[in-house]
């Protein structure tokens, strides 16, 4: 279904962009990343670059002049991944405006350029565009819920994912071939770890650099973590079929642990090597972030229609992501 289609990636060098570059090149795709290296990085993409069946563009995915560069290499565009994005929670509050801006202005123009080349096209939305709904399981239909502004600024991300899909749906309404796909606290090796980047690096992070594991709150907030490789098998089974333009599908792990259990399960893989890393750091509670969500579980129901589920439990790819640290 992908052999020979010509296939943009936005964002494509950020942590699900290469990893979704990776397998849609296997698959024997022509595939265009576009990024802007805010958060990606050239070596997410090492391994492809030499490979024929991949141009690298960097650029700016707000831009229509670099999205025509993109879809004058092969002349045209079969399908759009549009992944690029301001993400990491910490950006959310400290740039709020340049969230908004470069999350809703790069969804409008990849829509038109969707649209241009009558390409297939996949928004990578976000559960946080549900807000701080209680509702759970986060289903479609759900009330999306957002705080006031002058509390905090977090859901510049979440709203302007909420805007991406009213903007996604607007264009499926005018005969777009569109999806949706939210993916669910995706976690594999290149993941990052920094004060930017999301918990279960950070966790392995600090214990590298036997810095101290702050738990946000009484860690009680609870996560559906989502193996890589299962993300972005749900992106490439979302694309596959015409039929499934208009539909949502959230790509996330039925395993519901809370943030204080993440912890514990990483301690107990690492402990084995703990000779390796001179010893467990110490487990601190601290303040959390503003607009936090308590729980965010996906209803997985939709995804009956293109045969997904996770199939790697969080102690597996705990380990997996471990083994990964170790080798490098
Ligand atoms: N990782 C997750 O668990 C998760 C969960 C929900 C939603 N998402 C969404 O999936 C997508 C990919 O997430 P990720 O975790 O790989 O994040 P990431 O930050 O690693 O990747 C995003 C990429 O977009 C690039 N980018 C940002 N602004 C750009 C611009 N204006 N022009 C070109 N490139 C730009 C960045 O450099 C980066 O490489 C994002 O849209 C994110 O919001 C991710």
């Amino acid at each position: 279904m992908l052999e020979g289609k010509k296939v943009l990636v936005t964002g494509g060098a950020g942590f699900l962009g290469c990893d979704l570059v990776g397998k849609l090149i296997e698959k024997g795709a022509l595939v265009i990343v576009l990024d802007n290296l805010f958060r990606g990085k050239m070596t997410n993409l090492q391994e492809y670059l030499d490979n024929p069946n991949l141009t690298f563009i960097e650029g700016d995915v707000c831009l229509e002049s670099d999205l025509l560069k993109c879809e004058s290499i092969h002349s045209g565009l079969d399908i759009i991944f549009h992944l690029a994005a301001i993400n990491g929670t910490k950006w959310f509050h400290e740039k709020a405006r340049d969230v908004i801006e470069n999350n809703i202005v790069g969804t409008l123009r990849t829509l038109e350029s969707a649209q241009r080349c009558n390409a297939r096209y996949v928004l990578a939305s976000s559960p946080e565009a549900f807000g701080e709904s209680k509702q759970q399981p986060l289903s479609d239909g759900n009330p999306m819920v957002f705080s006031n502004p002058a509390m905090h600024q977090r859901h510049s991300y979440g709203a302007s994912k909420y805007l991406d899909e009213v903007a996604t749906q607007h264009a499926i309404r005018d005969g777009l071939d569109a999806r949706i796909v939210r993916p669910f606290n995706a976690y594999g090796p290149k993941l990052l770890g920094d004060e930017y980047g999301q918990v279960v690096a950070i966790f392995f992070q600090s214990i590298l650099e036997n810095e101290a594991i702050t738990l946000h709150g009484d860690g009680s907030q609870t996560r559906s973590f989502t193996w890589i490789d299962d993300v972005t098998d749900g992106f490439i089974k979302a694309a596959s079929d015409k039929a499934q333009s208009g539909d949502v599908f959230n790509i996330g792990s039925q395993q519901e642990v809370s943030i204080a259990q993440l912890q514990k399960m990483i301690f107990s893989i690492v402990s084995e090597d703990v000779n390796w890393f001179g010893g467990l750091p110490m487990v601190i509670m601290g303040e959390g972030y503003h607009g936090d969500s308590a729980r965010r579980l996906p209803d997985i129901s939709n995804n009956i229609k293109i045969d997904w589920e996770a199939k790697v439990s969080l102690n597996q790819g705990l380990q997996q992501m471990w083994d990964s640290i170790r080798s490098n």
